[in-house]
C-alpha cells in the first residue's frame, strides 16, 4: 500500500495540520513563495514517487493565487510520480457551474479541466455550492458535509429557543433543509433575486411566518454579506425577535463584517474551511473521516 502524506498549502496551513494529525499522517515539506509581482513559486523538498499525497488548499481570496498554488503543487507532485488528491475545503468558482446567461464561461468547468491536466486524481471539498458542479470533473470527487458539525454547534452553543431555520434562496435550500431536519426545527425558504450585473440582492418579504421567533439563516457562502443582510431585514420586518446566521464558508470580502454588524445579527458562525474570526466550527474531523475511506 502506498505511503500517505499531507501537504498543507499556504491557504490551509492550520486545517491541513489538523487533518494530518487526525489521520496520524506525516506532513511534506515544501516552499510556497509569492514574488512582488504576484507570480507564485513552489519548491518540493522531498521524493514523493509512488506516494499518495493529500494536498490541502482552500481557494478563498486571493482566489486565483490560491488556485494557482494548488495547481502548481499538484503538477510538481504528479510529475514526481505521486498520486494527488486535492483537498479543497472551500472550492472557489463553484457558483458558476453552468452558463446562466448566454455567453458566460463555465468557470468551474475550467477549474475541473485544469485540475485534471496538472495530474489531480481525486478531489475532496466541503459543501460544494451545488452538487451538480461535481459532474464537471472527469475524476472521482466528493463533497463532505459540514452540516452535522454546524447543527451540533448551534444546538450546544447558540441555544436558540425553538428557532425557524431559513434558506435565503432556492440554490442552498436542500442543504438548509437538511440542517433544519437534523436540528428538528421548522424550515422556511425565502425568495432571493440578485441583479446579475450590479450584484444587488433583494428578498421577497411576503408570507413570512416568523412573528416572535428566533430565526437562524443557513447558507453555504457568506461573501459580501448582502444575502444575509437582505434575509435578516426581511425576517425582522416579519416580526422575528432575533436573527443569527450560520454559513459554511465565511469569505467576508470588503465591508462584509460591517454589513453584518449593521444587520443586527445575534450570532455569526462559520467553519474553518476559510481562516477567519467567525470560525467556530472545525471540519478537520469530517474531512479526515472521508479521507480514511479512500483506499490509497
Ligand atoms: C449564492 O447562491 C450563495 O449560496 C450565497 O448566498 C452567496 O454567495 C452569498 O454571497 P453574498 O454574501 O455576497 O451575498
Amino acid at each position: 500500500m502506498a505511503e500517505k502524506l499531507v501537504l498543507a498549502g499556504p491557504a490551509s496551513e492550520e486545517l491541513g495540520k489538523s487533518v494530518a494529525q487526525s489521520l496520524g499522517l506525516g506532513t511534506l515539506d515544501a516552499e510556497f513563495k509569492v514574488f512582488p509581482d504576484g507570480e507564485s513559486k513552489f519548491t518540493l523538498d522531498a521524493r514523493v514517487s509512488g506516494k499518495s499525497i493529500f494536498l490541502i488548499q482552500s481557494t478563498h481570496p486571493p482566489v486565483d493565487q490560491h488556485l494557482f498554488q494548488l495547481l502548481l503543487a499538484a503538477h510538481r507532485l504528479s510529475q514526481d510520480g505521486a498520486k494527488v488528491t486535492a483537498v479543497v475545503p472551500y472550492l472557489a468558482y463553484a457558483r458558476q457551474d453552468k452558463e446562466f446567461l448566454p455567453g458566460e464561461g463555465v468557470t468551474l468547468g475550467v477549474v475541473a479541466h485544469l485540475a485534471r491536466s496538472v495530474g489531480v486524481r481525486r478531489l475532496v471539498t466541503v459543501d460544494i455550492h451545488s452538487a451538480e458542479g461535481l459532474s464537471l470533473f472527469s475524476f472521482p470527487t466528493y463533497s463532505v458535509s459540514a452540516i452535522p458539525n454546524l447543527v451540533e454547534y448551534a444546538k450546544s452553543q447558540m441555544r436558540l429557543d425553538d428557532p425557524v431555520v431559513i434558506a435565503p434562496d432556492m440554490g442552498g435550500s436542500k442543504r438548509t433543509e437538511a440542517f433544519a431536519q437534523l436540528y428538528g426545527a421548522k424550515f422556511l425558504q425565502l425568495t432571493k433575486t440578485r441583479d446579475r450585473s450590479s450584484g444587488d440582492v433583494r428578498v421577497k418579504e411576503d408570507k413570512l411566518d416568523v412573528e416572535g421567533k428566533q430565526v437562524l439563516i443557513v447558507d453555504d457562502i457568506i461573501s459580501t454579506g448582502g444575502t444575509v443582510r437582505a434575509a435578516a431585514e426581511a425576517v425582522l420586518k416579519g416580526g422575528a425577535k432575533g436573527v443569527s446566521v450560520v454559513g459554511v464558508h465565511g469569505l467576508f470580502v470588503g465591508s462584509a463584517t460591517q454589513t453584518l454588524e449593521k444587520a443586527g445579527l445575534r450570532h455569526v458562525v462559520c467553519t474553518n474551511t476559510v481562516p477567519g474570526k467567525f470560525n467556530k466550527v472545525d471540519v478537520s474531523e469530517a474531512i479526515s473521516a472521508h479521507l480514511k475511506t479512500l483506499d490509497e
